[in-house]
């Protein structure tokens, strides 16, 4: 039986756990069973890259592309198929900004980063993105609806600065473009929202 500490008089005591007690913690850390959806694009990764030299980013990057994100549950899956620890996977998986652990938001902005849009202000226009959405590079604004992340030259230098929205590349976007552009989200947003 496992022995539990309580606070006593001069010490503590001990008291053993009850069979009914450590039937509960184990199933409290017995791992959950994954959501169908979630298991069917794990196991297509795992099964693609299992026997792969390296094959811990490209599965990483095969659950991500799938799902949108890399759900922290999946992590003792992947460890275990590919004879890894979770550390050595959730290490991975927290140190590149690429990967999620959390589903995406519903919408996503991109700002160019690179040289040419650098030049023409993209520092100015990420500042202002920040202090609009309440979040820096790699957060997600108060609302929670707009994710904010880095691109790295989208080829529309002749139109810089630049950035992507849903998908959507944008070119010469003042501070003012980026708040209008928010702005047809919110709306659209409250138009869908009015005709459900
Ligand atoms: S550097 Fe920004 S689009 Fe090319």
């Amino acid at each position: 039986m496992q022995a539990v500490q309580e606070p006593g008089q001069g010490g503590h005591e001990v008291r053993l756990a009850s069979p009914g007690e450590l039937r509960e913690k184990l199933r409290s850390l017995a791992p959950k069973p994954l959501d169908p959806a979630v298991a069917e694009a794990v196991n297509a990764a795992i099964a693609a890259w299992r026997h792969e030299a390296g094959g811990l980013m490209p599965l990483l990057h095969a659950v991500q592309d799938c799902l949108g994100y890399v759900p922290a549950e999946t992590l003792p899956v992947i460890a275990k198929a590919l004879g890894l620890s979770r550390a050595e996977v959730h290490g991975v998986v927290s140190y590149y900004h690429h990967f999620k652990s959390n589903p995406p938001a519903a919408h996503r902005v991109e700002l160019c980063r690179a040289e040419a849009c650098q030049s023409m202000g993209a520092d100015a226009l990420l500042a202002h993105a920040e202090a609009h959405l309440g979040c820096s590079l790699h957060g997600r604004s108060v609302d929670g609806l707009v994710e904010l992340e880095p691109v790295y030259c989208l080829g529309l230098c002749a139109s810089a600065p630049s950035m992507m929205l849903d998908g959507q590349p944008h070119g010469r976007v003042s501070a003012q473009r980026f708040d209008s552009l928010m702005a047809e989200v919110r709306e659209v947003r409250a138009a869908k929202g009015a005709a459900a």
